[in-house]
């Protein structure tokens, strides 16, 4: 346990950020480099938990991975999509959900057979979504099931996998998943004939994207999507841009602390990711974004498009969100729920069911969590042919320090953090460590930036 203590924090808060890589591009980066022919050299990559979980993963199939934590990089050996080697033993995946889901996808077509395993708390993450359209494809893996009785039981982690000659699908994703969509397209670089996909709602296309830069032969259009075996050729390097979820926790710092002025360089703006910067800026925030580009080869291909954005102080006000624009935000509502909560008027989140299978039900986390500091946040159902959930927030003047938890969430954690700096008060969170899982560098940069207000420490 690593609690932390956070009091409100009053000087104008200025500053100019360079923070570390995209985490789900980082995963992506080893996936792909891993399965592809030649060296590739990760530039901007994210070490944190999870991330690290897909080096360690691919390390112990037998891929060469050099990490140099100072730079920022990882050089990646890899002999193309057969270059994999039979793990001994279980292949541990820590408590990253991504890792799981997306190498369940790789390792369905594999020659051998594996195991996968994870912490704890992975135990409890769904994996019925990706079970589903890997074995329409002939995939052989065994779950855990937890309720027998059930019509539809879901199945858990740890996944025994029986490597297949899998065959290709049309599949419409019943939910916005992009670590189910990524499942089944690596799947598809194994699978006889042409995998066909179609989203509902489009969740972001980091794979499509690092694919194509890596020569798959995979066609997008619109929400569908199509891909074939394909040989992988590394293009030597991949810049990751900044991690806009990263970012979200210091734009919404800076859009509701007095006087501020913050500088965040060269964050990825994926149009599938940016979905909180238009909403900050439809809650009247003061947002600039100023497109940039990456120096030297790679970024042009990987075309992940970056942008400077910077952000100053103003007052916000409420606005709605739909179902369809919360992909697109999915890792940054619990910040947005803080920012609603000190915004003017009433903001409503619709189709947030998806928050309740991340690290933690972030709905329960971040509802009880700001109603102890003061929000007025509530959870609300719509009954019909398919309950709707939605959050009802209206703005207070003001939240007030509390004794909150983290959950072992770390967006939560992070979101707490803000809402602490923001709050009167002392705010106190039981557990932080869990931020390790996407951003290290976070409680740092927070305690460079906000000196005293700010105190943890490990156990
Ligand atoms: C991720 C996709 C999202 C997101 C998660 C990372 C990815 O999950 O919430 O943090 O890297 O593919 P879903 O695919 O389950 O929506």
């Amino acid at each position: 346990m690593q609690p932390a203590v956070i009091k409100k924090y009053l000087p104008p808060f200025k500053a100019r950020l360079y923070l570390p890589g995209d985490k789900s591009i980082s995963h992506r980066a080893v996936f792909i480099a891993s399965l592809a022919e030649g060296k590739t050299l990760a530039k901007n990559f994210l070490f944190s938990d999870d991330s690290l979980a897909t080096v360690d993963a691919f390390r112990k199939l037998g891929v060469k991975i050099v990490t140099d934590v100072k730079r920022r990089q990882a050089a990646i050996y890899a002999k193309g999509l057969r270059g994999l080697i039979k793990p001994k033993g279980p292949i541990y995946v820590r408590e990253s959900g991504t890792t799981m889901r997306l190498l369940c996808g790789v390792l369905a077509g594999q020659k051998f057979s594996s195991l996968l395993a994870g912490a704890k708390t992975l135990t409890s993450r769904p994996m019925r979504r990706i079970l589903i359209p890997l074995r329409l494809m002939g995939a052989e893996i065994k779950s855990k099931i937890k309720d027998q009785k059930s019509k539809t039981p879901e199945e858990y982690p740890p996944l025994r996998i029986k490597g297949q000659n899998l065959k290709a699908i049309a599949y419409r994703m019943p939910v916005a998943s992009a670590q189910v969509k990524s499942a089944i397209m690596f799947a598809a670089l194994y699978a006889d004939g042409k995998t066909k996909i179609v989203e509902q709602i489009r969740s972001r296309d980091h794979s499509e994207r690092m694919l194509r830069l890596f020569g798959a032969s995979i066609a997008t259009q619109g929400l569908k999507i199509s891909i074939k075996k394909s040989n992988l050729i590394s293009p030597g390097i991949v810049n990751i841009p900044s991690d806009i979820s990263s970012a979200a926790f210091f734009m919404v710092l800076a859009a509701l602390h007095d006087d501020s002025d913050v500088l965040l360089k060269s964050i990825g703006i994926n149009p599938t990711r940016r979905g909180l910067i238009d909403v900050l800026m439809r809650m009247g925030a003061d947002i600039y974004v100023k497109p940039a580009v990456l120096p030297k080869a790679g970024v042009k291909a990987a075309a992940e498009p970056i942008a400077d954005i910077r952000v100053k102080a103003k007052s916000l006000k409420g606005v709605t969100i739909k179902e369809k624009d919360i992909p697109g935000m999915i890792d940054e509502l619990p910040v947005l729920m803080v920012a609603a909560s000190l915004a003017g008027g009433r903001t409503i989140i619709n189709g947030v069911s998806e928050l309740r299978v991340k690290e933690t039900d972030r709905i329960n986390s971040m509802v009880s969590n700001l109603k102890k500091m003061g929000a007025k946040i509530n959870f609300r159902s719509k009954t019909g042919a398919k309950t709707k959930e939605y959050i009802e927030i209206t703005g207070v003047d003001e939240l007030k320090g509390a004794r909150v938890k983290s959950f072992g969430d770390h967006r939560t954690a992070m979101s707490m953090v803000v809402a602490g700096l923001l709050a009167k008060g002392q705010t106190h969170i039981d557990d932080v460590g869990c931020i390790d899982k996407s951003f290290p560098e976070f409680m740092p940069i927070v305690k460079n930036a906000f000196g005293r207000c700010v105190i943890s420490s490990r156990d």
